[in-house]
């Protein structure tokens, strides 16, 4: 299964900090199709953040499904409870190279690359990424994908899914 397989994979980056790690996830998740590098590369960017900026807290990764007119859509979010991010702030986030304040890199390493990349891969499987943020209280960033990546525009934005494998599977 896809999400189990974040999950392993993810566990490592979370607890590093002594946080706890939740998962909930829906019981009806059902099949998804879209490509499958590109979603694990995304969602390991945003479990690798919540582990950073997070020591001692919980770290819990939402996964569940949607029904829209146009089709099904699958929803992750990584939810944190860690440093937050202020509202000026939050507007910069997806921008190359840029880091939250000044003095990230010198604390806690990176090269603000992640959610830009991570924008770019979700726009690419016609998705989108978000977040809302409390500074001092925690930060929850949401990936919204098509679940079958043809119903979707993104079936013309990324025809051949260059850089990935289609998969198609239990999510
Ligand atoms: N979960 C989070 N909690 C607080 N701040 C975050 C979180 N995720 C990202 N940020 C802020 O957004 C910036 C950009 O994130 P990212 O692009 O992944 O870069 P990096 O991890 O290399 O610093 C981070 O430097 C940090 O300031
Ligand atoms: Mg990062």
């Amino acid at each position: 299964l896809f999400v189990q397989d974040v999950i392993d994979t993810g566990r490592n980056l979370v607890v590093a900090n002594k946080n706890e790690f939740v998962i909930d996830r829906s019981a009806d998740l059902g099949i998804m199709i879209s490509d499958a590098t590109k979603l694990r590369q995304s969602v390991l960017n945003l479990l690798s953040n919540a582990g950073k900026f997070t020591k001692g807290g919980r770290i819990t990764l939402h996964v569940s499904r949607h029904k829209r007119q146009a089709g099904d859509w699958i929803r992750i979010s990584v939810e944190d409870t860690g440093i937050g991010i202020s509202p000026e702030n939050v507007q910069k986030l997806f921008q190359n190279f840029k880091q939250a304040e000044a003095s990230t890199a010198s604390r806690y390493g990176g090269t603000g690359l992640g959610l830009a990349l991570s924008q770019s891969l979700c726009r690419l499987m016609g998705g989108t990424i978000s977040v809302e943020s409390v500074l001092g209280r925690g930060s929850r960033f949401t990936i919204d994908l098509p679940a079958y990546i043809e119903d979707s525009q993104a079936a013309a934005r990324a025809p051949s899914m260059p850089h990935g494998e289609a998969f198609s599977h239990a999510v």
